[in-house]
């Protein structure tokens, strides 16, 4: 049967813990009941807790021990709240946020894929029935774009202070995604039980966003590079829309988009829209991936983050933790098929538990394991 895979379950700051807390002990018994090649690891970095101790968010060959494992779940990083406790310990952004990045950066993990299904059961906040039918797939650009901290601040704390933010927006980044992107749409027709149609009969759609009546340069290599690759995929719809225009359509009529491909920050604005039109943060899941590498692990989240208002007050849904558990299980499966009935099983029984209110983070904890033991 060959070797042990290796999770690295990474709890970090505010609800994460509490989230990972159930997602650990599903794992667990997804694991016994499967007899799954599976072994997890948690680790107590990165976080606050560790900072305060080490005088860093994780230790220095943090990334190194992490790329040893098979794949990654985040629980949040960021405020460990809760929000009522003035004496808690709290660090900027830039450190607390820094292991994601240097995660996702380090790791090359260039593709952020974060899917947004309505599922039956979810609160849907949008009136119009069509809303249940959406499914789609926003692919974020994950290594570069707004994101790549070049710049600078001069004359800081004078009333002449310049600061500048560089975007940079590479060939080889846009190709890759862009390929990537098309790669997903096709296969996403080809697994679906229910055909689409998309303009001309064609099953899958991609749609390219940017803001280049603003930004053209870097617009104008995102639309060229889409228009060469869209070529080589003529069975795949294609549509841009601008990114303020994208907003008001995933409003107005999500149900009409596939696969969105789109800048690492344009992407992140995206992905909390398309989380409200399934249900919320707390059922959104995503993927940190490098789709051209298959040793490298990737790195699972829930989109949401630490949450500081709810911490520590059981009321943090796990499901979205939960979902990322389902698709990092999902990754190891073509290599091993009893990792994917098991990740089959999560989801669904995640999607039956959807019918119920949400009662509490360890009650959905309980009801989910109860349920996974009582299935036949
Ligand atoms: C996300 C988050 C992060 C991002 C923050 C925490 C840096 O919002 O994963 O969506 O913007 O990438
Ligand atoms: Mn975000």
């Amino acid at each position: 049967m060959g070797q042990t895979l290796n999770i690295a379950l990474l709890p970090g700051d505010g609800i994460g813990p509490e989230v990972m807390d159930v997602a650990d002990a599903l794992l667990e018994q997804l694991i016994q009941r499967y007899q799954l090649p599976l072994a997890a690891t948690l680790f107590p970095w990165p976080s606050h807790a560790w900072y305060q101790q080490h005088g860093q968010m994780m230790p220095e060959d943090g990334v190194a021990q992490l790329r040893r494992f098979d794949g990654i779940l985040l629980g949040a990083l960021g405020d460990p709240g809760p929000l009522d406790d003035p004496e808690r310990f709290v660090l900027s952004d830039s450190i607390s946020l820094g292991p994601l990045l240097a995660l996702r950066k380090q790791l090359d993990l260039w593709a952020c894929e974060r899917p947004a299904r309505w599922l039956a059961g979810a609160p849907q906040y949008l009136a119009d029935p069509r809303a249940k039918d959406v499914d789609m797939l926003v692919i974020r650009e994950n290594s570069e774009g707004e994101y790549s901290n070049q710049g600078g601040r001069l004359r800081a704390g004078t009333a002449d202070e310049i600061a500048t933010q560089v975007e940079v927006f590479t060939a080889t980044a846009t190709e890759r995604l862009i390929r990537h992107a098309f790669e997903r749409a096709e296969e996403r027709a080809r697994l679906r039980n229910t055909p689409r149609q998309f303009k001309d009969g064609k099953a899958a759609q991609v749609c390219l966003i940017t803001k280049r009546n603003a930004q053209p340069f870097w617009g104008d290599l995102y639309t060229e590079t889409f228009a060469r690759i869209a070529a080589l995929y003529p069975e795949v719809d294609t549509h841009h829309e601008l990114v303020d225009a994208a907003c008001m359509k995933f409003v107005q009529s999500p149900w009409q988009f596939d696969v969105i491909v789109a800048s690492n920050l344009h992407g992140d604005i995206l992905t909390d829209l398309a989380a409200v039109l399934c249900g919320g943060p707390g059922l959104a899941p995503s993927a940190n991936l490098n789709p051209a590498d298959a040793d490298t692990p990737a790195l699972f989240e829930p989109v949401h983050g630490s949450a500081p208002d709810i911490a520590g007050k059981n009321l943090a849904d796990p499901r979205a933790t939960l979902l990322s558990l389902a698709m990092l299980l999902d990754t190891l499966a073509p290599n091993h098929p009893a990792i994917g009935n098991a990740a089959q099983h999560l989801h669904d029984l995640i999607a039956e538990d959807l019918r119920q209110p949400f009662t509490g983070t360890r009650e959905t904890g309980q009801r989910l394991s109860q349920r996974m033991a009582a299935a036949v």
